[in-house]
């Protein structure tokens, strides 16, 4: 279940981020010359990628809108890439592709589109941590193509290199030599693909931080909270190094705008595994200081607790409404998602509620909130709209054979296999045993620990008697109308042998 709730995090961070780089990607006129990205299928992944010594791989899925969007960046970015000094190979394989499973379990492929680094012919595996518009793709394509620690050695390096508006890490040493500069230099690698890394003999080259100190440190500068903090050991373990910075580079409370710079600590919120909690409000507001001055002081004092906390503005949050089914006038609107995915809503509250709303939730009295489209009114056609609160009273407590299709509005195949659903319910139309119905399951809460939902459309076949069946044949009548005869109950007929 663990996997479900990533992908719908996955998800949703996307759609948090569409609205930055649509515009860009509204050129698709020039695939024209998809040349430069290198498609690769199971028969020749491997043969290709132990040629490579740098080699990016996206694995995407032909129906999945924001691999189309990112597709003509990917393709400008491989194509500038081609000429550049280090070779850097971008590729791409078709994941939702039967063939192609075996690669996407390898590569524990959870959502698309997602891109991997692979170096050394392959052995070593990243993730992708960059933005994903070609020029954003190239620049940090070119970084990680080359050393993963660079040296400091003026403050004039200092300034060029350290961004204030990323973590930097920066690990100081008297010699660039001996175990713990080799411990830093295999963290530098294992993270390049999140953080950037340098070196340095002298710490007064740096801009933040004591200028002097003593023996090995390894020093954090981010554009929040404390702005630096130093981390030394005895021992400099490549674990309790990585713990340090994990711990860091998190925010007390992640801000959530419309601006980019923030982005990168927006996606680390929703990849954590942590609980979280997420407080929508104008930032415009008179109230926004009171709230944030309290909304910190809860979360600091939540530490220790395993909830994320995040404050996001009005006008930036579309997607994470639309996510999580909830209205602007809703606001100030605060919402938790436990690790399971479970959704606890607070609506229109005030600075002070924040605290003891809280304490309620960790205390487990509070009922989740279920996503549902509204019940409607008329549900005359063959095909029976289903929502997440009727959900049960059709599929499991009407004692009938249903059928339910989960679709998604964008998804093609959900598309063609409408008119054939509506074929079969008309076959059906005299049959009161049997329901054919849909729901989408964009507009609706899904049970994940009912409905392994792994792409659209699925088709699941709930019998009189209980029995849930995935549907996994072909998708034309014949075959559908076949499996509901084969796997039915005939409680009509089984009750009226009852009768004396
Ligand atoms: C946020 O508040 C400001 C100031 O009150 C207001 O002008 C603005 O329209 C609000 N924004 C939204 C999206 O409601």
């Amino acid at each position: 279940m663990a996997s479900r709730v990533c992908i719908c995090f996955c998800i949703f961070v996307f759609c948090l981020f569409v609205s930055f780089h649509r515009l860009d990607s509204a050129a698709e006129g020039d695939d024209k010359s998809a040349e430069f990205v290198v498609t690769l299928d199971h028969s020749n992944f491997h043969d290709t990628v132990s040629k490579h010594n740098f080699i990016v791989v996206e694995f995407y899925a032909p129906w999945c809108g924001h691999c189309k969007n990112l597709a003509p960046e990917y393709e400008k970015a491989a194509s500038v890439l081609s000429s550049h000094e280090l070779p850097v190979v971008l590729a791409k394989v078709d994941a939702s592709d039967e063939s192609n499973k075996g690669l996407a379990t390898e590569f524990e492929i959870r959502g698309f589109p997602t891109i991997k680094i692979l170096r050394d012919g392959g052995k070593n595996v990243q993730d992708y941590k960059g933005p994903r518009d070609a020029d954003g793709i190239v620049t940090y394509l070119k970084k990680q193509a080359g050393p993963a620690s660079a040296e400091i050695k003026s403050a004039e390096d200092a300034r060029s290199l350290i961004d204030d508006d990323k973590i930097f890490i920066v690990g100081v040493f008297s010699e660039f030599s001996g175990e713990e500069f080799d411990n830093f230099k295999q963290l530098a690698e294992k993270l390049r693909s999140e953080y950037d890394f340098a070196h340095t003999l002298d710490a007064k080259h740096l801009p933040r931080g004591e200028s002097t100190v003593s023996g090995p440190t390894v020093r954090l500068f981010k554009p929040f909270d404390e702005l630096v903090v130093d981390f030394q050991l005895q021992n400099f373990h490549v674990d309790a190094l990585e713990k340090f910075i994990e711990e860091a580079s998190t925010p007390i409370v992640t801000l959530f705008n419309k601006d980019p710079s923030k982005q990168p600590f927006v996606v680390k919120f929703f990849d954590s595994p942590n609980a979280k909690a997420m407080l929508f409000l104008n930032f415009s507001s008179e109230l926004f200081d009171a709230f944030k001055s309290k909304y910190h002081d809860v979360a600091l004092q939540s530490k220790g607790k395993e909830i994320g906390f995040l404050l996001g503005d009005l006008e930036a949050s579309q997607g994470a409404f639309q996510y999580f089914g909830v209205q602007e006038d809703q606001v100030p609107l605060l919402i938790i998602q436990n690790k399971d995915g479970k959704k606890y809503l607070k609506a229109n509250l005030e600075p002070d509620c924040i605290a003891p709303w809280l304490k309620e939730y960790l205390a487990g009295n509070l009922k989740p909130h279920v996503k549902s489209e509204r019940i409607p009114e008329d549900n005359n056609e063959g095909v029976k709209v289903v929502v997440a609160d009727t959900l049960q009273d059709v599929v499991f407590k009407s004692k009938k054979n249903v059928l339910l299709e989960f679709y998604a509005p964008w998804c093609g195949h959900c598309k063609k296999l409408a008119p054939i659903l509506d074929e079969v319910a008309l076959s059906l139309q005299n049959d009161a045993d049997v329901i054919i119905a849909k729901i989408d399951s964009t507009a609706n809460d899904i049970p994940v620990d009912i409905f392994d939902i792994k792409g659209y459309p699925t088709i699941y076949f709930n019998t009189a008697s209980g029995n849930l069946l995935l549907y996994e044949g072909d998708r034309t009548k014949e075959d559908i109308l076949d499996f509901i005869q084969k796997n039915r109950d005939h409680t009509a007929v089984m009750n009226e042998d009852l009768l004396p």
